[in-house]
């Protein structure tokens, strides 16, 4: 564990507890209810204590647990286009599947696959999924794998749980991905973490009697036969510890002390890890919250607000969009017309940033700017509507620098914005009393100078300038097949870019590359 142990003060984040407050966006992002991850960490580590661990060992387990969905959007993307963008509710079906069991599997694809989209829509989804299933799945669980492994370095965990957290898809018996790792070499850590969170599943779903029976119908395959073991004969005392009154109380007090304390700069890294989550979802908002903050960043300094202030702009700035994992893709990816009822999904996302923020005092006041990013000073924002009154000066300047960004990015439904066009409808809406003038001012400002930036002399890893042209498209999502009609090169040539630039990137999967591009400030829009 790199983040601080020690005993915590009043005045400090507790790095469980902020995990544990996100962890509830991950929860909405694979449809399931909230403290979904939280109940696999608290199971994981009971179960990790019956089995004889201790201390070190322990909290691995514990933090294992608490980061095996950090790579819930890796994919979303990818699972989106081949269910008709409900990749939230396939992600849901696709996670309790067992493969051992081809009858259950099917059934279940075929019941819950398309569901609400008419007899026709329905087989097209569920052909599309069969159809996509098996190349897919080696890929998926590359990009998982790779998502979450970045972020729980980023994060500060051990070198045990970030290796633990890339074996999240293999199984005991060899048969799983990417890697097929079997046996003693799968770690203990996600060993138990992989019981934890299926037993949950199903004991949320169903009760203890058929978690039971789950675990032991897939111990020797999927699972660790000793560890499923001890699950089994424990499972009644396992499972008092998440039927209680606080599942979150639970939850700090099961963390193996000493507690890891996370710095202010930890705090950071936290947001950071999640902003990276959450622009994950779409491939039309990668890097748009780092972008919004850096913007952010810049106004807040050459507006002099107060070092609290700008502290907490920059946190609110990184996880303004959590809110977003809880919509299907089909609303984010829709070029045409939102429906009434995907508008009210749109309207609900700055809810559910505020619903996951506010779990902990540590990010509460962060929730309160976070949430009023699409406030206006009419009163006509969502989704509280707050007059302007109440909008202090971090919310108003968020306000702007996320409008600014989002209009600079293209859209399903249009393509980006010159600099000027973004300037002229801003200074529209600052006109018609819906954006705060100095701080509009402040992010038009700071956001020229960023794109006055002197030109890059080397792409990073000695990628060349028609593989970072490569490298943009594949993040984006697009196939082989599109990626060479939008360069005019063959297909094979496309594909032997891609070879490449994964060789030169080490990363091998499109939410990798993604990262990858990301950090390296290879997708910018804006400076
Ligand atoms: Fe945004």
């Amino acid at each position: 564990m790199r983040a601080t142990l020690s005993a915590v003060k009043a005045s400090e984040a507790r790095l469980a507890e902020l995990l544990g407050a996100l962890s509830l966006a991950c929860d909405v992002a694979i449809g399931f209810p909230p403290e979904k991850v939280m109940r696999t960490c608290v199971l994981a580590t009971e179960l990790g204590r019956r089995h004889g661990l201790e201390a070190e060992a322990l909290r691995d387990v514990y933090y294992t647990g608490l980061l095996t969905y950090a790579g819930c959007t890796a994919f979303a993307h990818e699972i989106s286009r081949v269910s008709g963008g409900d990749d939230i509710a396939t992600l849901n079906l696709m996670i309790f599947l067992d493969p051992d069991d081809p009858l259950e599997m099917m059934r279940a694809i075929v019941t819950r696959l398309g569901a609400g989209r008419g007899f026709r829509g329905r087989i097209g989804t569920v052909a599309r999924a069969l159809a996509a299933g098996k190349s897919m799945g080696p890929s998926h669980a590359y990009a998982i794998c790779e998502v979450a492994t970045s972020m729980a370095g980023l994060v500060g965990m051990s070198r045990n749980v970030c290796d633990a957290v890339t074996q999240m898809c293999e199984r005991w018996d060899g048969t799983g991905a990417p890697h097929a790792t079997a046996g003693e070499a799968l770690l203990l850590p996600i060993r138990i973490a992989n019981i934890a969170h299926i037993a949950e599943i199903a004991h949320h779903r169903h009760g203890r009697a058929a978690a039971r029976a789950v675990i032991e119908k897939r111990a020797g395959g999927q699972f660790d036969p000793s560890i499923a073991s001890t699950f089994v004969r424990e499972a009644d005392a396992i499972f008092d510890a998440v039927e209680g009154e606080s599942l979150w109380e639970r939850f700090l007090e099961i963390e193996p002390r000493p507690h890891a304390i996370a710095t202010e700069a930890r705090v950071d890294d936290v947001a950071l890890a999640f902003a990276q989550i959450a622009d994950l979802k779409s491939v039309w908002t990668l890097g748009h919250s780092v972008g919004v903050a850096r913007i952010a960043d810049a106004a807040g300094e050459a507006l002099r607000l107060p070092e609290a202030e700008r502290k907490l702009l920059h946190r609110a700035a990184l996880l303004h969009d959590i809110g977003r994992l809880s919509a299907p893709n089909r609303v984010w990816d829709k070029p045409g017309k939102l429906s009434p009822s995907e508008w009210e999904l749109v309207r609900l996302h700055t809810y559910w940033t505020e619903r996951v923020l506010s779990q902990t005092a540590f990010l509460r006041d962060a929730a309160a700017v976070a949430a009023a990013a699409h406030e206006r000073l009419d009163g006509a924002g969502y989704h509280r509507a707050v007059p302007g009154g109440l909008l202090g000066r971090p919310a108003r300047i968020l306000a702007a620098a996320d409008a600014y960004h989002a209009m600079r990015e293209a859209r399903p439904h249009r393509p980006a914005l010159d600099a000027s066009a973004a300037a002229e409808i801003l200074a529209g809406e600052v006109a018609s009393g819906r954006l705060d003038r100095e701080a509009v001012a402040a992010v038009l400002d700071v956001a020229g100078a960023a794109s006055s930036r002197p030109a890059r002399v080397a792409w990073p890893r000695g990628l060349t300038d028609r593989e970072v042209e490569v490298l943009r498209l594949l993040a984006r999502g697009n196939s082989t097949k599109e990626i060479a009609s939008a360069l005019g090169i063959s297909p094979r040539t496309a594909q032997h870019h891609i070879i490449h630039i994964y060789r030169k990137i080490d990363r091998n999967s499109r939410a990798g590359a993604a990262l990858f591009a990301t950090e390296h400030g290879l997708l910018d829009v804006v400076g």
